[in-house]
């Protein structure tokens, strides 16, 4: 009998279902019987099996650990597994489970798809600044179909956490700062892995939110550190975008590493229990991160077994790494401490994702290596990836609109960004294939045709030798070059040059996960290039490539222009050409502050007041909340970005003055593009609450329309509040909103806006 003939024998199946071609009903009674059925005949060495997830050795997202997948299987000890690369290993993994197990119970794979599965998009703090919840939906899907058909079908993505901190390598990863923004984006990204009917659909896989939870609040900015924070910001400022995301149908959740209220969110059973699952309904499985079980020992919590135990008890279903949901939890419950109801609940939940993927009908539904061929970094995907990228890009600066640039210059291309496939899809693209993607220098030259020459070079090493930049030991290796010569030969390219882009910026290994900075600038080494470029006096464009907000003091008061590409993808290169001679207008915004210091973090544009606020910006005045040596706000607001056109906002208006109980309030915004190219617009709207339970933010994203408008053309914008728009958490953690008087403020970023008054009943 093959396994599959097994596992229905076992679970007393139709022979119709044995070929798959009728499916289960969908109906949750039938799974429940389905999997009762099944977990009737299995032995608790089995069911724990399924609770555990290794990691496979060729691809590298943590300590490395050597784990025999097939013998694993062989021995019942896994429940699926993540980090292998390939179709056909896949599917002869599968197929030992299902042939050569006792029940066949086929394995769900796992891998961090975070931007893309071959074809890589800009990485999701980019792709958030196209405030494009379309493009982001888009994106998911086609990481999922392209996963999906590489033998993939789960994502650790979403990461939705809430970050303030540019110091995080990890910022990279997320949405930005903003909860409201991060909760309309988290939906976004569960639909579009997930898809409308996960079981039936072969190129949807499933999400996996994370980290649960607080993890981009590190204190420091130091990945892995601790979180700490009162229940109100929590409840108000960061459980949004996850809470989101649950509401969306998230399948599965991880676990993040760091400690809330002191204990490890793995083992954090007020976190699991009452908030995830009590409060927010959450029905599906819990996974660790990376050997958090593990990490107990080392945070000083609990040793590996007892560590398992913790995690168990606190409602985790899945282990991945650490191995103590196997032979330690099978003495733990000889010894009573954990109950086996607890270890069945954490079984049919593994089950139950199994099932809702659709495994159970078809173990290879996700091994098809027709669909690989085929499906992957396909045109389609490599178009949609170019559009989508263009949308992420964020115009900072423009003076004597340099930008776009005129046909027929001769462009000298400088920067160790500019010539560096391994760097243009930037942290988390594990799975991409850089010799098939073009550099900035090769999809420039193809995107731009004739309009202009590209002279290049190099100009200077990341940064100089013997710094302690952690990008030196990243998983990219980077090729260095002698500094003097790299800087002769670019300026002689500059010297024949009308203009001249600098591609400069952090390398791909200076964000993501074990990337945290104190030094936010742009590395040594390019800072003196491009220092020598502006001093040349031709036109310099920073082509700034960054996984986080920089520290851009000197770069912003002196080069005429800045476009932040961050790292848009495997189609960086036809991207900017597109974007840098105007085929696509920029559009991006920021999602997250650039500070003016690095000394001014964390900062954020969602402040609450002081008692003693800075009444008068930049100027230092004594016993008011302020710095000697710095204004309070950053460089660069959230919501803020140019365009090559101009949009000029008329006066907001307000339908009534008084929102009355169950009621609504519309604001409108006449909207005009009065500059020479059409454009897309991100209109945005905040509100503040004056006087509340407890200090609520000086200005809250409520809303935000994201419109095209022709050149000449014209719109009235309009939102609608009600009383939900209006509610946030209490110190009693009670959702509620005070009758009275309120701000809403309309504008194209956080800092510029107008501003009316209305009262709530
Ligand atoms: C650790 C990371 O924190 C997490 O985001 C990732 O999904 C896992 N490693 C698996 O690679």
């Amino acid at each position: 009998m093959t396994g599959m003939k097994k596992l229905f024998a076992a679970v007393g199946m139709s022979a119709a279902l044995l070929c798959g071609c009728s499916p289960v009903s969908e109906s949750d009674g039938e799974m429940n019987r389905f999997i009762s059925e099944l977990m009737d005949k299995m032995t608790l060495h089995e069911k724990l099996g399924q609770l555990n997830l290794p990691s496979g050795g060729d691809l590298t997202t943590g300590p490395i650990v050597d784990s025999d997948l097939a013998e694993m299987i062989r021995r019942e000890e896994i429940g699926g597994y993540f980090n292998v690369k390939g179709i056909d290993k896949i599917r002869e993994l599968q197929r030992i489970a299902v042939e050569e197990t006792r029940l066949g119970i086929p394995l769900v794979v796992g891998a961090d798809i975070i931007h893309g599965y071959q074809t890589i998009f800009p990485i999701p703090l980019a792709l958030s600044c196209s405030w494009d919840t379309a493009a982001v939906r888009r994106a998911a899907e086609i990481s999922a179909k392209e996963g999906s058909a590489n033998g993939i079908s789960w994502t650790f993505s979403p990461m939705v956490d809430i970050c303030k901190d540019a110091r995080w390598g990890r910022i990279a990863e997320g949405n930005g700062e903003d909860p409201y923004l991060g909760s309309v984006l988290a939906r976004a990204y569960v639909r579009g892995y997930q898809g409308e009917n996960l079981r039936e659909s072969e190129v949807n896989i499933m999400a996996c939110l994370k980290h649960f939870a607080l993890y981009g609040a590190s204190e420091s900015g130091r990945d892995y550190n601790l979180t700490d924070m009162s229940r109100v910001r929590m409840f108000n400022e960061y459980f949004p975008p996850y809470r989101a995301a649950v509401e969306a149908g998230v399948g599965t959740v991880m676990t993040s590493f760091n400690t809330v209220d002191g204990i490890p969110a793995t083992a954090n059973e007020w976190l699991l229990e009452d908030v995830l699952r009590g409060q927010w309904g959450f029905g599906g499985m819990v996974v660790t991160d990376y050997n958090s079980i593990g990490e107990m020992a080392v945070h000083g919590v609990a040793d590996l077994k007892k560590a398992g135990i913790m995690a168990m008890n606190a409602g985790t279903d899945m282990d991945m790494v650490s191995g103590s949901f196997l032979y330690p939890m099978a003495e733990a419950l000889s010894e009573g401490s954990v109950l086996e109801e607890r270890i069945d609940e954490a079984c049919r939940r593994v089950l139950e994702m199994k099932y809702k993927l659709g495994l159970f009908d078809n173990p290879y539904k996700y091994c098809d290596t027709l669909r690989a061929a085929k499906d992957t970094y396909s045109a389609e995907n490599r178009a949609e990836a170019r559009r989508i990228a263009a949308e992420t890009f964020v115009l900072l600066k423009n003076e004597g609109r340099l930008l776009p640039l005129k046909p027929g210059s001769r462009i000298a291309l400088i920067g160790p960004m500019a010539d560096a496939r391994n760097n243009m899809c930037g942290m988390w693209s594990p799975t991409c294939d850089p010799s098939q993607h073009q550099s900035l220098l090769e999809g420039m030259r193809a995107a731009v045709g004739d309009k202009a020459e590209i002279l290049y070079a190099k100009g200077s090493n990341v940064y100089y030798d013997g710094q302690t930049e952690k990008g030196a030991v990243g998983i990219r290796p980077l090729e260095r070059g002698d500094d003097r010569q790299l800087l002769a030969e670019a300026m002689a390219v500059a010297a024949r040059a009308d203009v001249i882009i600098a591609a400069v910026g952090e390398c791909a290994d200076m964000t993501g996960e074990s990337a945290s900075r104190t030094d936010i600038r742009i590395p040594d080494a390019q800072r003196d290039l491009l220092q020598a470029l502006v001093k040349t006096g031709k036109p310099v464009v920073l082509l700034l490539f960054t996984g986080r907000p920089l520290e851009l003091a000197w770069e912003s008061e002196n080069v005429p222009a800045i476009l932040n590409v961050w790292f848009g993808g495997s189609e960086t290169g036809a991207a900017v050409g597109d974007v840098l001679f105007g085929e696509t207008v920029p559009s991006g915004k920021l999602t997250t502050t650039f500070p003016r210091s690095v000394g001014q973090l964390p900062l954020y544009y969602g402040q609450v007041n002081t008692g003693r606020p800075d009444g008068e910006p930049g100027v230092f005045n004594r016993y008011v909340s302020n710095y000697i040596d710095c204004p309070n706000d950053g460089l660069y607001p959230f919501g803020y970005g140019l365009s090559y056109t101009a949009f000029e906002y008329g006066e907001m208006k307000l339908d009534a003055e008084v929102l009355p109980q169950g009621g609504s309030i519309t604001v409108t915004v006449p909207v005009k593009n009065v500059g020479d190219f059409d454009g897309v617009e991100t209109v945005q709207l905040y509100i503040r609450d004056l006087y509340a339970d407890i200090a609520r933010p000086v200005k809250e994203l409520k809303g935000f329309r994201r419109i095209f408008l022709r050149k000449g053309e014209s719109r009235d914008v309009t939102f609608t509040l009600t009383a939900d728009d209006l509610k946030y958490y209490n110190a009693d953690l009670v959702y509620k909103y005070d009758a009275g008087d309120f701000q809403v403020m309309v504008g194209p970023d956080s800092r510029n806006v107008q501003t009316k008054t209305f009262m709530a009943e």
